[in-house]
């Protein structure tokens, strides 16, 4: 039997490249969206990957999005919690709101699907589970307390889960991209941007496949052995 695989945030950028490619390994692949209807409609027509919406951000949505995907596609063997979110601005811009939806959605979204998805795992002793970070978690980025502060807690929480997963065959990670040519990286300002992409040693944006392709590695039985780590793919622009 496939293995299920759900990729939050999963109709747009690099999630849709993620459920591309891990349909390419042969998973039976599920898209999680929250808000942008035509971009899952058109998703779903190109692809045939099926997509369901949910905020991952909302504990009980998210336990029972993950349990239609159950009972409608088959249990969960791989999550991918790709589902993110940017509110830019400097502290003394930033509002409340500002900082709690990014915690809510980008970390608390990673709890919740967690607590939806591990005990099926731990019953069957194999699971994987992938975080998306980021390098500005690692780095810190300016201008981005909130976002900076979640990714940075993704990695915490990745390190701490592969500990509980381990002796259940359940392996956690993460995946670092650097700045990756996607809509939320061309919502940079211009000028801005320009200055990152001068400090990436080679010399480009990424590619939504090549974060892809690293959570495929992750995903596979190959990847049993690798847990609580973290990838960095980000063009050499910060080594961690
Ligand atoms: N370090 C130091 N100073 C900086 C700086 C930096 N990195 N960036 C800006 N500044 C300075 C500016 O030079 C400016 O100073 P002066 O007024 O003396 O000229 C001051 O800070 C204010 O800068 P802005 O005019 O840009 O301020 P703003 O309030 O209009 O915008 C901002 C602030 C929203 C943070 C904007 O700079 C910005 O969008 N920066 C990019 C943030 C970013 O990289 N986001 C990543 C999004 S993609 C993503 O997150 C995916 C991923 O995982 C990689």
């Amino acid at each position: 039997m496939a293995r299920v695989a759900i990729v939050t945030g999963g109709t747009r950028g690099i999630g849709k490249a993620i459920c591309e490619s891990l349909r390419g390994d042969g998973m039976t692949v599920v898209a999680n969206y929250a808000g942008n209807d035509a971009a899952a409609r058109a998703f779903t027509d190109a692809t045939g990957i099926p997509a369901y919406k949910w905020n991952v951000g909302d504990h009980e949505e998210t336990l029972a999005g993950c349990a239609k995907v159950a009972e409608e596609v088959g249990p969960i063997d791989v999550v991918v919690n790709n589902a993110g979110i940017t509110r830019d601005g400097t502290l003394l811009k930033m509002s409340y709101e500002d900082w709690t939806d990014v915690l809510r959605i980008n970390l608390g979204g990673c709890f919740n699907m967690a607590k939806a998805c591990f005990p099926h795992m731990r019953d069957q002793k194999w699971g994987r589970i992938i975080n998306i970070g980021s390098i500005n978690g690692q780095a810190g980025q300016y201008g981005q307390v909130n976002y900076a502060a979640a990714k940075s807690g993704i990695h915490g929480f990745t390190k701490a889960l592969a500990q509980e997963g381990a002796r259940f065959g359940v392996t956690v990670n993460a995946i670092a991209p650097g700045y990756i040519d996607t809509d939320m990286v061309a919502a940079v300002p211009e000028n801005v941007l320009e200055k990152i992409v001068a400090r990436i040693p080679v010399g480009r944006l990424g590619h939504a496949g090549e974060i892809a392709r690293g959570v495929s590695f992750l995903a596979s039985e190959d990847g049993g052995f690798i847990t609580g780590s973290t990838l960095s793919i980000n063009g050499g622009q910060h080594m961690y």
